[in-house]
């Protein structure tokens, strides 16, 4: 058995999706979990053998199987957590969205000041697919122009953390819309700041709290880029759009990919990105498959522990680079709205 112990706080919905995903894993085991009531974490481990359930966050953070901390709790309490997890010396993969990049920043920090990991738990940076696209994406379909992302899913359920602006205070665009940005970073990557962006937002009557958003973002080397993320539409819903001198490179399943992810169990539906250059049309669209047995969030436990042993300082800043970009993106359109 390996010797790499995750210890959870939280037992909501995203917290038993990795628990799962660390059982799965080749080099990681379920250590504890820690609820603000003993029997909700109880509950949690029932089903998850070997694990132990604590009330609160010290007991978690005293125990010495626990290596590192998955922080799944809503967005307004993720730093604090995060941070006496830190200074407990343990390693912290942390949930997005959060609260501004400053946040990030200071979590990034304290953790490698530590001789720690930080990392957000974002699930498709670890599937094969984004390395793929990144390497294929300059002579398939040229200088890259702009990007049309989209990224819905239903929830109308108002006790849903998301519907409590002082828990989630972006709502479905730092929940979705946190997804597009990161598709900015990965694949757009542009080099100039943000220099425009305009921002359509639509709030739940009753709660207040941001249901959809809508925008654009324009970038000073040039790029353009169009996003909607939302709750409202009845269905999920996920599209990509790659623009280039070239040509477009389109994903319709960019962030939870068909074939296993949380979102999709479609064993025969392949993973991978569509080419169209010029005026194909379907049938000579070019779909390049990129297939991975192992789901997305199992490689990112995975890549975590690996990256927890191997201590190596570039890759670790690169993913936290990338976190406070992602969230600087959205700190950006956040802004649109004041
Ligand atoms: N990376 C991904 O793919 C992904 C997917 C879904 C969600 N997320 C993010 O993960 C976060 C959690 O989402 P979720 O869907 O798992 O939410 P959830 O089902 O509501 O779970 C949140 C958990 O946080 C704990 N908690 C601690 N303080 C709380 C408070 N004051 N109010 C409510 N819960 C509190 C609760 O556990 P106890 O009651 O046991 O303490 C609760 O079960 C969100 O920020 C979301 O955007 C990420």
């Amino acid at each position: 058995m390996t010797s790499f112990g995750f210890g959870i706080v939280g037992t909501g919905m995203i917290a038993g999706e990795v628990a799962d995903a660390i059982q799965q894993a080749g080099n990681a085991r379920l250590a504890a979990v820690s609820s603000r009531a003993l029997n909700r974490a109880q509950e949690f481990v029932a089903a998850r053998a070997g694990a132990r359930a604590v009330e609160g966050l010290e007991p978690l953070l005293a125990r010495d199987d626990v290596d590192a901390v998955y922080v799944a709790i809503p967005t307004a309490l993720k730093e604090a957590v995060a941070l006496a997890a830190i200074a407990a010396g343990k390693h912290v993969l942390v949930d997005k969205p959060f609260m501004d990049a400053a946040s990030v920043a200071r979590m990034a920090k304290a953790a490698s000041a530590a001789g720690l990991l930080f990392m957000d738990a974002t699930h498709f940076v670890h599937h094969p697919r984004r390395a793929a696209v990144q390497s294929v994406a300059d002579e398939r379909i040229g200088k890259r122009l702009g990007l049309h992302c989209v990224f819905y899913g239903p929830l109308d359920d108002r006790s849903d953390i998301r519907f409590d602006p002082a828990l989630e205070p972006t709502g479905a665009l730092g929940d979705l819309g946190w997804y597009c940005m990161r598709a900015i970073v990965e694949y757009l990557r542009p080099e100039g700041a943000v220099s425009e962006c305009d921002l359509v937002l639509r709030r739940d009557g009753t709660t207040g709290a941001v249901t959809e958003a809508i925008g654009t973002l324009g970038f000073a080397s040039g790029e353009t880029m169009t996003f909607g993320s939302g709750f409202q539409c009845g269905t999920r819903l996920e599209d990509f759009r790659l623009l280039g001198e070239k040509g477009a490179l389109a994903m319709d399943d960019f962030v939870m990919n068909w074939t296993n992810s949380i979102g999709s169990q479609a064993a025969h539906v392949p993973t991978g990105y569509t080419i169209r250059t010029r005026s194909m049309t379907p049938e000579d669209f070019v779909f390049v498959e990129t297939p991975s047995q192992t789901p997305q969030q199992v490689l990112m436990i995975e890549n975590f522990v690996d990256l927890a042993a191997s201590g190596e300082a570039e890759a670790r800043a690169s993913f936290a680079n990338a976190s406070i970009q992602t969230q600087s993106l959205l700190d950006a359109v956040w802004a649109a709205a004041a």
